[in-house]
C-alpha cells in the first residue's frame, strides 16, 4: 500500500499571455489503501492532476510523492497506473485482449507464464480467461473497461488513477464495474484517485472526497462529512444537483439561481481573491460587505485544516427553518476559518438556493439510489 501526495503542484499549458495553470498549487493526499473521490466541473483540472501523477504532463511547480519519496523519473512511477474513461480508445483494436494485457506485464517471461498471468488477470476482473483470444470489438463497453483494468493491474500497481472510468458505460453496467473497483481495491490494498462527474458514483466508492474548482482543491474531507456537512458553497452547489442520479456536475447549477448560472471563469484569467467569488451565493455579490472574498485568497489558510474548505466563511451551521430557510453565514461576520461561527443575517433567503435542505437529500436519497445502481449483476 502506498500513499500518493501532491504537494503544491502546478501544471501549466501554453506560454506567455496564452498560458493557463490548469492545476494551480494543489495539495492533496491519497492515503495508502484509500479511495479519494475527485469531483468538479468540466475543465477544473481533474484529469490534468491525474496525468501529472503518471507523468503524462509535466509539472511547472511542486512535487508529487509516493510514500514520502519525490517521483522524478518514469521508473519512480511504475507503481502508478491510470485508467481512462474510454475503453475503446485505450485498447488497440488490432490486438487481442490477451496480447493487450500481456504487453503491460513487466519483465520478460515465457509464453506459458504470460498466458497464465493473463488468465489470472482476466479472472481478477471477472472475465472468462477464454476471452483472451478475442479482439476488443467483440466485447461490450463494460467488458472492455474490465480489460482496461486488467491491463492496468498487469503492471502490479499500488496506486490507480481512475479517470471517469464508468462515465462512458451504460447505467446498467456502471454498478458492476464500480463493485469490481471496490472489490479490487480491498483485495489488492490499492490506493485510488477516483475522478468522476457523478457524485452518486463518487459517494459509493470514496473514503475521502476532494472538490476541485478552477485548478484548485476547494474542499477535502471524509466522504460522509463532505456529503452531509459540506463547508464550501461550491460543494453545496454540486450536491444540489446530486439527487438527479447520473446528472453531470456541469449541470449542477440550480436553474433559479442567476448568480450560479454564470459560466465558470476562464483559467486564463482567474478572479482575484477567492476564485468562486463571482458565482458564490454567499459571497460579495449577495452579501456586499464580504469584500474580503474578492481581495484575499482563502486557499492559503485552508491547507492546514483537517476538513479543508478554501472559504473565508466555511464551517458555518446550516439552519433549515420551517420555510426551508438556509441561513448559513449569510450577512454574518467573517470569522476566518473553517469551524468558525456564522451569524444569521440578511440574504438568508437567497442563500437558501445554495443547498439548504437539499444537502441532506443529496447525502441520503442519492445514497440509496447509488446503492441500487451498484447492485447490478456483473456482465461477463
Ligand atoms: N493538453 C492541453 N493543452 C492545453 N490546455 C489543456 C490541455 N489539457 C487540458 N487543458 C486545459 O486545462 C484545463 C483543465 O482540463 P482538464 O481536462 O484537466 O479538466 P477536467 O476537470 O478533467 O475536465 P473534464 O471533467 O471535462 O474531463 C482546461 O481549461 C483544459 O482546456
Ligand atoms: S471565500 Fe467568499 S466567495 Fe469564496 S466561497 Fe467563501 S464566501 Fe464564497
Ligand atoms: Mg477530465
Amino acid at each position: 500500500m502506498r500513499e500518493l501526495v501532491f504537494r503544491d503542484v502546478t501544471v501549466r499549458f501554453g506560454s506567455g499571455h496564452g498560458a493557463i495553470n490548469a492545476v494551480d498549487g494543489v495539495d492533496l493526499a491519497v492515503p495508502a489503501g484509500t479511495v479519494v473521490g475527485l469531483v468538479g466541473e468540466s475543465g477544473s483540472g481533474k484529469s490534468t492532476l491525474a496525468k501529472a501523477a503518471v507523468g503524462l504532463v509535466p509539472t511547472a511547480g511542486g512535487e508529487i510523492l509516493l510514500d514520502d519519496v519525490v517521483m522524478r523519473r518514469a521508473r519512480d512511477r511504475r507503481r502508478l497506473q491510470m485508467v481512462f474513461q474510454d475503453p475503446y480508445s485505450s485498447l488497440d483494436p488490432r490486438m487481442t485482449v490477451g496480447d493487450s494485457i500481456a504487453e503491460a506485464l513487466p519483465g520478460r517471461r515465457g509464453r506459458a507464464a504470460r498466458r497464465s498471468e493473463v488468465a489470472r488477470l482476466l479472472e481478477l476482473v471477472d472475465l472468462d480467461p477464454a476471452r483472451a483470444t478475442e479482439l476488443p470489438s467483440g466485447l461490450s463497453g463494460g467488458q472492455r473497461q474490465r480489460v482496461a483494468l486488467a491491463r492496468a493491474l498487469a503492471a502490479d500497481p499500488e496506486v490507480i488513477l481512475a479517470d471517469e472510468v464508468t462515465s462512458a458505460l451504460d447505467v446498467s453496467v456502471q454498478g458492476a464495474v464500480l463493485n469490481l473497483i471496490r472489490d479490487l481495491q480491498r483485495r489488492l490494498g490499492l490506493s485510488i484517485l477516483f475522478i468522476s462527474h457523478n457524485l452518486a458514483v463518487v459517494r459509493y466508492v470514496s473514503d475521502l472526497i476532494a472538490v476541485m474548482y478552477l485548478g484548485r482543491i476547494v474542499e477535502v474531507g471524509p466522504a460522509a462529512d463532505v456529503l452531509s456537512a459540506p463547508q464550501h458553497p461550491y460543494t453545496r452547489t454540486l450536491l444540489d444537483a446530486a439527487p438527479r442520479l447520473g446528472a453531470s456536475l456541469d449541470d449542477a447549477v440550480p436553474a433559479d439561481n442567476e448568480i450560479l448560472d454564470e459560466e465558470p471563469p476562464s483559467p486564463h484569467d482567474p478572479p482575484p481573491g477567492c476564485r468562486f467569488h463571482r458565482r458564490c451565493p454567499i459571497g460579495p455579490l449577495v452579501v456586499t460587505d464580504r469584500t474580503i472574498c474578492a481581495e484575499q485568497d482563502p486557499h492559503i489558510d485552508a491547507v492546514s485544516r483537517p476538513h479543508r474548505a478554501a472559504c473565508h466563511f466555511a464551517g458555518g451551521e446550516h439552519v433549515n427553518g420551517a420555510g426551508g430557510e438556509h441561513v448559513d453565514g449569510a450577512g454574518g461576520e467573517h470569522v476566518d476559518g473553517a469551524g468558525g461561527e456564522h451569524v444569521d443575517g440578511a440574504g438568508g433567503g437567497r442563500v437558501n438556493g445554495a443547498g439548504g435542505g437539499r444537502v441532506g437529500g443529496a447525502g441520503s436519497e442519492d445514497a440509496s439510489s447509488a446503492g441500487n445502481q451498484v447492485r447490478e449483476v456483473p456482465t461477463r
